[in-house]
């Protein structure tokens, strides 16, 4: 696991989309989960610049929420506007109609996920983390936290949201190549101070620690404000 810390939001983005950039400059097909929320967005706004075999990238959604495709709420419709149709990658987006239920989105979602990285090994997913410690949609005390061993791709019923998510599975997550979190803001420094450094099992983002490829931790100064001294850093560039 690496932390690497930039002093603000907009280093944050830089570096982020250079990095993002250089894993997917890599022979053959290749795919990259977005991550929803605010955070990400000026990654995406900058990455679509970078130099990167587009036509060779899958992009895909770690999660959505349950709305239809351009609703202002929808992750799909935030990476289309600020990466998917600026790029010539094949973007991968979740189905939408009010004859379906989530529970048919996720699963046909997840099929056509299974067309993408069939041996199960997503390339790069990037995340956030919220206050609480979710990631994803996989919200603290959800069920989707417990989906059954193989599923990749779920729907989840948030409570405190009062909404309808679909989101890629913990089992999912963990098989990537590598997984970035991008957490900026000191309303998460708490959390993600605990995320690093305490116990695990208490937040779901705390997921990645058993995953089986590189994790990398991308914090704003305000969001590493709680780490430890001990705990081994790099200043991101
Ligand atoms: C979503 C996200 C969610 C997000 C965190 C952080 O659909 O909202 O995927 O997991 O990454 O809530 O959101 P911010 O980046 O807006 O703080």
């Amino acid at each position: 696991m690496r932390i690497v810390i930039h002093p603000d939001r907009d280093a944050l983005a830089e570096h982020g989309a250079r990095t993002v950039a250089d894993l997917l400059r890599t022979d053959g097909p290749v795919s990259l989960g977005l991550s929803g929320g605010s955070t990400p967005r000026p990654l995406y706004e900058r990455l679509r610049w970078e130099t990167v075999p587009w036509e060779r990238v899958h992009l895909w959604l770690s999660d959505e929420r349950w709305v239809p495709w351009d609703d202002p709420d929808s992750n799909g419709r935030m990476a289309s506007e600020t990466l998917a149709s600026h790029v010539p990658a094949s973007f991968h987006r979740p189905r939408w109609s009010e004859h379906l239920t989530a529970a048919d989105a996720a699963a046909f979602y997840e099929a056509d996920l299974r067309s993408v990285f069939p041996e199960g090994n997503p390339h790069v997913v990037l995340l956030g983390m919220g206050d609480d410690g979710h990631t994803a949609s996989l919200f603290p005390g959800t069920d989707a936290l417990d989906a059954p061993p193989g599923r990749w791709y779920v729907e989840n019923h948030v409570e405190k949201l009062d909404t309808w998510r679909l989101t890629a599975t913990a089992e999912l997550i963990r098989r990537a190549d590598t997984v970035i979190l991008l957490v900026a803001g000191a309303d998460k420094s708490a959390v993600a101070a605990e995320a690093i450094e305490g116990p695990p099992g208490v937040y779901p983002v705390q997921l990645v620690r058993e995953a089986r490829g590189e994790v990398i931790w991308m914090l704003d100064e305000a969001a590493a404000a709680d780490l430890s001294a001990e705990t081994p850093t790099e200043r991101g560039v």
